[in-house]
């Protein structure tokens, strides 16, 4: 299986890691082999090589701010389209920048590298929250996959739960957290923190950002809860679309009187049905204490989905993370060699 990287960053190199730790588990255990035939990264700059490049060296290269392409190989002087739709590949891995507004260069790079009739394999929720459809009706076309398990929960396999593992069932309803780092900041307020003190301990640990509007007003919740929709239920438009309100309301003192009412404040991203019409928002909201989401503390992510066969169930798990996401594109290389 010939692989491309577009965005050699943290998700690209942890899934590289695992790929080179993993090699010989993944010949014995699958049948699979895979070799690296380029990647196109903006600063740490791109390289093509039919005969594959060494990942380990790629992995030393970037990780001591070396070129990329002082390795065996050609240096790529085009940019990550260029090297889709030059470059022969089975399976192109999306793993730039995520904007939820405009869902570039990313869905260019999806787009492109369907049309070619590779497979695509994304931890990019941009393009997955905003063309969820044509991607998944282009791929259908050319016969081959588009998958995405990462833009949700990470490698916390929640879209391969609902696709795979609850085939069957009727989802009535999901609710979850669906953003460790407001969580993490909901946790260290009830242990006594006002609002700015536990964002800046979030900042010093490296889960905010510095402007941390996407985590915060629940952005990134809103762009998963809104793949979440179009999967399961079909939905159309755009992530702002539905309503979504963030965390930066909420004060210590409404976090101590909703503990006295036996619930905890989380913020809920929540995907549902109202006939034939399907609904999806983000909230904060007071869950009660007995619900296992309010037992979820600190950076973790969980979501409970209300079937009719099983009733609920509910699935835990790291929502970000170098080795986690790359996890989470190395679950959809295997479901494509499975099934090619
Ligand atoms: N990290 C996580 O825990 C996590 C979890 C779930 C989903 N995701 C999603 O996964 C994707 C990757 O995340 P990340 O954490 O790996 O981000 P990152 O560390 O910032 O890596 C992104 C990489 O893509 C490169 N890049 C950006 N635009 C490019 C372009 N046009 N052509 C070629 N390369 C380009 C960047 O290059 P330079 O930096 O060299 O300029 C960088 O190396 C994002 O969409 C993110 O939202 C991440």
């Amino acid at each position: 299986m010939r692989l491309l990287f577009i965005g050699f960053g943290t998700v690209g190199q942890g899934l590289a890691e695992l790929l080179v730790e993993k090699e010989r588990h993944l010949k014995k255990a699958y049948g699979i082999d895979f070799s690296t035939v380029g990647i196109s990264d903006m600063l740490k700059g791109s390289l093509v090589n039919a005969g594959g490049i060494d990942l380990a060296a790629a992995l030393e290269k970037a990780g001591s701010g070396e070129k990329l392409s002082e390795l065996p190989g050609e240096e790529f002087t085009g940019d990550a389209l260029e090297m889709i739709r030059t470059v022969d590949a089975d399976v192109v891995l999306e793993a730039t920048y995520t904007d939820i507004k405009t869902g570039e260069p990313a869905t260019s790079h999806i787009r492109k590298a369907l049309e070619r009739g590779m497979h695509v394999v994304t931890s990019n929720k941009g393009p997955t929250a905003l063309h969820y459809q044509e991607l998944a009706l282009l791929a259908r076309e050319k016969g081959v996959r588009f998958l995405f398990e990462g833009t949700v929960m990470s490698g916390t396999p929640l879209l391969n739960l609902l696709r795979e593992t609850l085939a069957g069932s009727e989802v009535l309803e999901l609710k979850g957290i669906l953003n460790g780092t407001t969580n993490y900041i909901l946790t260290r307020m009830e242990e006594g923190l006002a609002y700015d003190d536990a964002l800046k301990k979030a900042q010093d640990l490296g889960y905010a950002e510095a402007v941390p509007d996407a985590d915060v007003l629940g952005w990134d919740a809103l762009a998963k809860v809104t793949i979440l929709a179009k999967v399961m239920y079909d939905a159309k438009g755009d992530p702002f679309d539905f309503p979504c309100e963030g965390i930066t309301k909420i004060s210590a003192s409404d976090i101590v009187e909703a503990k006295e009412r036996g619930k905890r404040f989380k913020l809920i991203g929540r995907v549902w049905k109202e006939g034939n019409l399907a609904k999806a928002a983000v909230a904060p909201e007071e869950v009660d204490m007995g619900h296992p989401l309010a037992g979820i503390m600190g950076a973790t992510n969980a979501v409970t989905v209300t079937t009719d066969t099983l009733g609920d169930v509910t699935i835990v798990g790291p929502g970000a993370g170098r080795r986690e996401t790359g996890f989470s594109l190395l679950i959809d290389l295997i479901e494509i060699a499975r099934k090619d």
